[in-house]
Parts: C-alpha cells; sequence; structure tokens
C-alpha cells in the first residue's frame, strides 16, 4: 500500500479501499513501465484522496487534471439502480454522513478550497499546469485538445450518464496501452451497464480485471 494513499485515508479524504488503492498503483506502475505517453485525470475527486495519490505519482512531464462539481453530486437517472436512487435520496434530503461521521462532503461549503489546500498539505499543489482542477459539471469541463494524450483515467463518478460521458470523451484521447478505471463498476448498476455498453461499441478496447474495480485498456 503507497504511503500516500494510507495518509489520505487516515485523513478521511477518500472512500478508496486498500485493494482499490493497490489497484490501482499498479495501474500507474503498468503505464509508467510501458512508458504509455500522456496526462493522468480523474473524473469524480470528492474530497481529493485518490486525486492527490494519483498527482503524487506523475512523471516526466505528465500533467494531472482533475474533474468534479466540488459540490453537491448531480442526481442520478432511471439508468442508474434502486441502490443508486436511494443513496442519492439520503444525500439529497440532508442525511449522509461523511467518512468516519465527518459532515458529507457535498454539504461543505468552500470544498473547492478545502480541497485544495488538502493537495497543498499533501506536497502537491494545484498549480493550474502541472496539476490543474476543472470546476463544473463534466458535461461543460470535459473538453480534450485532439492532440492532447490522456495514459491513465480513474473514472469515480458513481452514476451512469456521468461515466458513459466520460468514457466517450477519454477514449478520443487515450493513447495506446492506456488505462481507464471504473472505481464503481461493482458498486453501482449503471456503471456497470454504461461500462458493458462501452466495451460492447469499442473492440479496441478490452476489460483487464473486474475487481477490486473493472479496468480497461486500450489496444
Ligand atoms: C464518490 S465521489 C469521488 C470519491 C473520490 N475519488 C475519493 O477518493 O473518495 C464522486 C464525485 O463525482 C462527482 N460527480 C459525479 N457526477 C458528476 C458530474 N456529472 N459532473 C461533475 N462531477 C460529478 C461528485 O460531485 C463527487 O464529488
Amino acid at each position: 500500500m503507497p504511503a500516500i494513499a494510507s495518509a489520505v485515508q487516515r485523513a478521511r479524504l477518500t472512500y478508496l479501499s486498500d485493494e482499490k488503492f493497490i489497484s490501482l498503483r499498479d495501474a500507474i506502475r503498468q503505464v509508467r513501465h510501458e512508458k504509455v505517453p500522456g496526462d493522468f485525470v480523474e473524473y469524480g475527486i470528492a474530497l481529493g484522496g485518490s486525486a492527490i495519490y494519483i498527482a503524487s505519482e506523475l512523471d516526466d512531464d505528465r500533467h494531472f487534471h482533475g474533474y468534479d462539481v466540488f459540490g453537491m453530486i448531480p442526481s442520478p437517472t432511471q439508468r442508474d439502480d434502486d441502490k443508486s436512487k436511494a443513496r442519492y435520496e439520503n444525500i439529497r434530503s440532508g442525511g449522509s454522513k461523511g467518512i468516519g461521521g465527518d459532515t458529507y462532503y457535498g454539504y461543505q461549503a468552500d470544498l473547492f478550497d478545502k480541497v485544495s489546500a488538502s493537495f497543498t498539505d499533501f506536497g502537491v499543489p494545484v498549480d493550474g499546469e502541472r496539476i490543474a482542477f476543472h470546476k463544473g459539471l463534466f458535461e461543460d469541463t470535459v473538453h480534450f485538445h485532439p492532440k492532447s494524450r490522456v495514459a491513465l483515467a480513474h473514472l469515480d463518478c458513481d452514476w451512469h450518464d456521468p461515466v458513459k460521458f466520460c468514457l466517450e470523451r477519454t477514449i478520443e484521447v487515450l493513447s495506446p496501452g492506456g488505462l481507464m478505471i471504473l472505481d464503481d463498476f461493482n458498486d453501482y448498476g449503471g456503471c456497470r451497464t454504461a461500462t458493458d455498453q462501452f466495451l460492447a461499441s469499442h473492440t479496441d478496447c478490452r476489460l483487464v480485471r473486474t475487481l477490486p474495480h473493472a479496468v480497461i485498456q486500450r489496444s
């Protein structure tokens, strides 16, 4: 387990388990070892825990791009399962507890500033260049220049529509050998449906593993 991953867990900045961090570490090692060109991106930052870990693993001239509303998570749709809808209803009604009894991140004022401060505390300051945040709905913020390249994308945005959207946007710029990690593949039905449909229509992508999350590789 990477030390910085344990540290963000202790600081109650992440929902990721040890197993997910280890698989994420292995994915990062793989793209670095195989010299897959491109940036690291995360869709779904919340309190910043997994993003801090990913940003701490930047090598060479890679950049990190983090995308989130930095506020209340948008609602699921009819394409999501009952578990997702119940989870969202709990959040929307004000009943959600945060990690370790903290205030749930979506209810916190100044979340963007708090997450930025956490990045600084962990030695990966958000400078808008090497490490950049993009605040807003993915639909408004995820626009890649045709010449940009992504080596690794961590999709941690829970519901069907954002997962589908981010997969479709990322594949346009994902380098050969690049990886996309679906954090919620085993947690929320909409994420699994969006992933399965994506794989069925993108034959140049294969499912590398499904535990503890799904990992897709582009050939
Ligand atoms: C489960 S949290 C991310 C957890 C985090 N990666 C960690 O280490 O614990 C999901 C995040 O996705 C964001 N999100 C979901 N749908 C979104 C959308 N359409 N646009 C922007 N952000 C979205 C939510 O605001 C929330 O912060």
